[in-house]
């Protein structure tokens, strides 16, 4: 069994980016649980939390990590969510290596400010709403295989110690 490469971390952490790279670099297919399940529903992410509510949304979510984590070879990056829910980590850990991608809240901060497509980020202080998200979210997001710091490195960096991580395993 070819296991998944699976990326897990909060919103900004750079899991798209690296995720695409390692899939060209590899030359695996990759999947976002974002976006298969807007796909699912026919409507974006802001969409689905406005009109149906977060509640709805993880179980959708739910739903594709668990069609992803059946699959083997694939490279998934995961919504910053994913990780919270136990029976999501479990499924992604049986079938996959799970890499942490962390940074500071100043960091995440910062790559996220530009984009108003996170409705989690969309009050009036996101730094301080990053900050306390993040303090609850560690101790799962810690649960992963390895992390990775990518606090000032390129996705180039990020992806070559992935890479090294995978070849020495
Ligand atoms: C979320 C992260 C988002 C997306 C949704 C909720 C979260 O994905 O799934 O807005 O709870 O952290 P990204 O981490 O890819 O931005």
């Amino acid at each position: 069994m070819i296991k998944n490469i699976v990326l897990i971390g909060f919103m900004g952490a750079g899991k798209s980016v690296a995720a695409k790279e390692l899939a060209k670099r590899l030359k695996r297919e990759f999947f976002s649980t974002d976006a298969l399940l807007e796909k699912k529903e026919g409507r974006p992410i802001a969409e689905i939390f406005q009109a149906s509510g977060e509640a709805y949304f993880r179980k959708i979510e739910s739903a594709v990590v668990k069609e992803l984590a059946a699959r083997e070879g694939i490279i998934v990056d995961c919504g910053g969510g994913v990780f919270l829910n136990p029976e999501n980590s479990a499924h992604l850990k049986k079938t996959g290596t799970v890499f942490y991608l962390f940074a500071t809240s100043e960091v995440l901060h910062e790559r996220t400010k530009a984009h108003g497509h996170r409705p989690l980020l969309k009050v009036a202080d996101p730094l301080a709403k990053i900050k306390e998200l993040l303090k609850s979210r560690e101790p799962f997001y810690k649960q992963a295989d390895h992390q990775i710091d990518t606090s000032g490195k390129t996705n180039a960096q990020v992806c070559a110690e992935i890479l090294e991580i995978l070849k020495n395993e």
